[in-house]
């Protein structure tokens, strides 16, 4: 799906914000506190109900409102005819999004317009908690695959239910045996899939880092959680003294993990901020060419502030590259002038410039 119109209100800053983006490239600048990363947070509240900088609904509501609601007209591939869709959050707790005349639930809206996003925390996906990184992978898990969400529920209720009984001691063996059993069914076919998505990301990732950065080669690695050389079964076995102690599961899916390599060493450590940003870009774009090779569908890009940390050289690359993907992208700068000139001229490209959450259409 692609916006062919979004029109944004109560969110941040932005002051009835209403415009009609382009099929392709669209670059939003604006000073500093303008609102431009409240732009994309909205597109992406729109395609997962969430923001990407807060997990609190009240920090993302404009100062006294009540409820955030964006709504938007969507294109499907190939198709002229747009369908309306809304989203609206209350501060009360109410959630409503309308797609074509009906309500969808969260799945169904983020297997509908599926976003990736890059702004300054998304370098936490290098050097941030492993849970960012499972996130990651398991985005790509669940759209590369419908079972995938069954499988992932299965092993978080295997995996709460263990720990319960870990946590409150006297531990019934019969209860136990059957969640074990849970466990190592649900996470031995998770860690399949997990797998299945790293080695099919790989080569996408490779590909975009060579046109980034060339001159640096990244190894990404899957790490299911536990030594994998061992099945489940027998970690568990073996481990289970110990986790009685202690009270809790200790390895297994729930640990999953990616590993960075530059010449043998994290390259979390050896990466400028400049690459770091080129690598985690390379892999949030692999992510979305991945998605479209699997699904013949497109995802938006969400590009916050593009050229901070890049030289030109990478600025152009970067340009290039999103250019050739076809896909929608909406691209924020300080400086529109750093961005204007690396497109040709048959790209459907549109200017838009923010003043104080005011947006207007700027000329080409
Ligand atoms: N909940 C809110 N209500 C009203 N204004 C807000 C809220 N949260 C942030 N702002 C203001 O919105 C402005 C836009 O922020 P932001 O989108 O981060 O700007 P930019 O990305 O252009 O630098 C800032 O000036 C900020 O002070
Ligand atoms: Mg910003």
């Amino acid at each position: 799906m692609s916006i062919s119109h979004l029109k944004i209100s109560g969110i941040r800053n932005l002051q009835a914000v209403e415009f009609p983006p382009a099929s392709r490239i669209n670059i939003i600048s604006g000073q500093n506190g303008s609102g431009k990363t409240s732009v994309l947070e909205a597109i992406h509240f729109l395609s997962s109900t969430r923001s990407f900088r807060t997990s609190e609904l009240r920090h993302v509501l404009t100062q006294g409102q009540e409820a955030a609601l964006v709504f938007s007209r969507v294109l499907a591939p190939g198709s002229t005819q747009p369908l309306p869709l809304g989203v609206e959050r209350r501060l009360n707790g109410d959630v409503r999004v309308r797609f074509d005349g009906r309500s969808l639930d969260a799945a169904e809206l983020a297997s509908l317009l599926p976003v990736q996003v890059l702004y300054s925390g998304t370098f936490e996906l290098l050097d941030g908690s492993p849970s960012i990184r499972r996130q990651f992978v398991d985005w790509g898990g669940f759209h590369a695959d419908t079972q995938f969400i069954q499988l992932w529920r299965g092993f978080r209720r295997a995996l709460k239910q263990r720990n319960s009984l870990l946590k409150y001691g006297k531990i019934d063996r019969f209860q136990m045996q059957v969640w074990d059993r849970e466990f190592v069914a649900y996470g031995t076919q998770l860690t399949a899939h997990r797998r299945a998505y790293i080695d099919a990301l790989v080569p996408q990732f490779e590909r975009i880092l060579k046109v980034l950065l060339g001159d640096v080669s990244i190894e990404l690695k899957f790490y299911p959680g536990w030594d994998s050389k061992r099945s489940l079964e027998e970690v568990l076995l073996d481990q289970f003294e110990r986790e009685a102690a202690q009270g809790f599961t200790l390895t297994g899916p729930q640990r999953a993990d990616l590993r960075f390599r530059w010449d043998g060493v994290n390259a979390a450590e050896r990466l400028s901020r400049g690459q770091k940003k080129l690598v985690v870009s390379a892999l949030r774009l692999a992510q979305g060419q991945l998605y479209r090779l699997q699904s013949q569908r497109p995802c938006i890009y969400l590009i916050d502030d593009l050229p901070s940390e890049l030289d030109e050289p990478h600025v152009r690359l970067f340009c290039q590259f999103l250019e050739q993907s076809h896909d929608q992208c909406f691209i924020t700068c300080v400086d529109p002038d750093t961005l204007t000139e690396f497109w040709s001229p048959d790209t459907d490209l549109a200017l838009f410039h923010l003043d104080a959450g005011h947006l207007t259409c700027r000329q080409r």
